[in-house]
């Protein structure tokens, strides 16, 4: 059985310990916080690898890892040094200048991918607000003003900003808002036949089609093969650009650093963020040298983008990324994983499917458990394992990728023993 690591006892807070001379408890937060969220009751201390403790000891294995995000688990010595050795030089410039390790980081991410101008900014919303403006600008510098339809899918989910939510394939998160930016059409995802009908019906006014090559928060749906390719050849042909949001995908979680390069596709313009920073935030917007001139000086910014701090990070999180043997072994692991999901399913009439990529996994509960993916998020959070979902149908599971076999399995143990409370409750 895996325990937490033996030199990283949990410190015991008392949550209602004083601090700052404010007594805080998860309630504080409620009478703090804006609604937005409805946080777990527990609250933080510290982390460690994949596991933390909460501020009473207890402690859970991370298979969510900060939705997506902590790729090589939490506090990684490496990641600590780099941030404390730039915390000491400087933190902030502003894009009135450059900084080493902007560059540094920039010249990185084209050397491990198709890009050649990359443009940073600090979430995976940010990116793709980039990414779509950059699109609509492309199109109008180097075509004409009616080339403006954006082609989005069901179920996507691209960010949080007004236009990222208006082209994100779930309503619920754009009404209600006042008018929407318009021209934008939403396809069934892996319809092959409803892309090209659109786009012999409009494919000259057609700007570019946004997809995440898995759609993380719709589900865990892999594209399928034919449907980015088919999306690859409907962009050539009429001159669209193939935008393709790896904000989740991205950084090694499906086995490779991005999932285009398991698909046979290049696109026009990606998007990454999440596991970039580790845990720090930064995202980035790559694309080739000829539609980058479309974001000429003052045409787009970020105060933030390229913080040193932040780029720092994700040069470390790069190199170790892709040090020989961590990608090569999340096949491994995956597969490890994945296994031992279906025994469990099985033992316990649990999920109907297990799919995704590498450490990015969606398992479809059965009939008899539908419904109550959140119930069973909170009985693994009772037996101290972090999950996620993805609808009210998929637990989602993205430990760090350098997770060790034993947290796996210990996982699964912990997953086993919350369902089967569950089950007699
Ligand atoms: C595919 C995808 N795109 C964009 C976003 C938005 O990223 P952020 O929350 O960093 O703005 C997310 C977040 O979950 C995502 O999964």
């Amino acid at each position: 059985m895996s325990v937490p690591p033996s030199n990283h006892q949990p410190v015991t807070v008392d949550p209602h310990a004083i601090q700052y001379g404010v007594s805080i408890t998860r309630e504080t937060h409620d009478q703090v916080m804006m609604p937005t969220y409805a946080p777990m009751q527990m609250i933080p201390a510290r982390a460690k690898g994949s596991w933390l403790w909460d501020t009473t000891g207890k402690d859970y294995l991370d298979f969510a890892a900060g939705i997506a995000v902590s790729v090589l688990g939490h506090a990684h010595p490496d990641l600590v040094q780099v941030l404390n050795d730039q915390a000491q030089k400087f933190w902030h410039v502003s894009n009135l200048m450059t900084n080493e390790p902007a560059i540094r980081l920039a010249q990185r991410l084209c050397e491990l991918t198709f890009a050649e101008k990359v443009f940073f900014g600090n979430s995976g919303g940010e990116a793709n607000e980039a990414a779509l403006k950059l699109a609509r600008r492309y199109a109008f510098d180097n075509h004409n003003e009616k080339k403006t339809e954006i082609v989005a899918f069901y179920n996507g989910f691209h960010g949080r900003t007004f236009f990222t939510v208006s082209v994100g394939g779930q309503s619920k998160y754009s009404d209600g808002f006042g008018p929407k930016p318009g021209d934008i059409t939403h396809l069934p995802f892996n319809d092959v036949d409803a892309l090209r009908g659109l786009f012999e019906e409009k494919g000259d006014q057609i700007c570019c089609v946004m997809l995440e090559p898995i759609q993380g928060e719709g589900g865990v749906n892999p594209a399928s093969r034919d449907f980015v390719q088919a999306i690859r050849e409907c962009c050539d042909q009429y001159s669209a650009l193939m935008v393709l949001d790896e904000v989740q995908t991205g950084v090694g979680r499906s086995g490779k650093m991005y999932v285009y390069e398991k698909l046979g596709i290049t696109p026009d313009i990606l998007t990454t963020a999440k596991g970039l920073g580790g845990g720090f935030p930064i995202a980035a917007m790559l694309t080739t040298d000829n539609i980058a001139k479309s974001l000429a000086v003052g045409v787009h910014g970020s105060t933030f983008g390229g913080n040193p701090m932040a780029c720092a990070v994700a040069n470390k999180v790069l190199e170790l990324v892709t040090a020989p043997g961590l990608l090569s072994d999340v096949e491994r692991k995956s597969q490890l994983l994945v296994k031992k999901l279906m025994e469990l399913g099985a033992r316990c009439d649990l999920f109907s499917a297990v799919r995704g990529e590498g450490l990015l996994l969606g398992c479809e509960l059965t009939d008899k458990w539908k419904d109550q993916a959140r119930e069973i998020l909170t009985a693994c959070m009772n037996e101290g394992l972090m999950v996620l979902v993805a609808g009210p149908n998929v637990i989602r599971l993205a430990p760090p990728i350098n997770i060790s076999d034993e947290d796996l399995k210990e996982g699964i143990a912990r997953m086993e023993r919350a369902v089967e409370k569950l089950a007699n409750h």
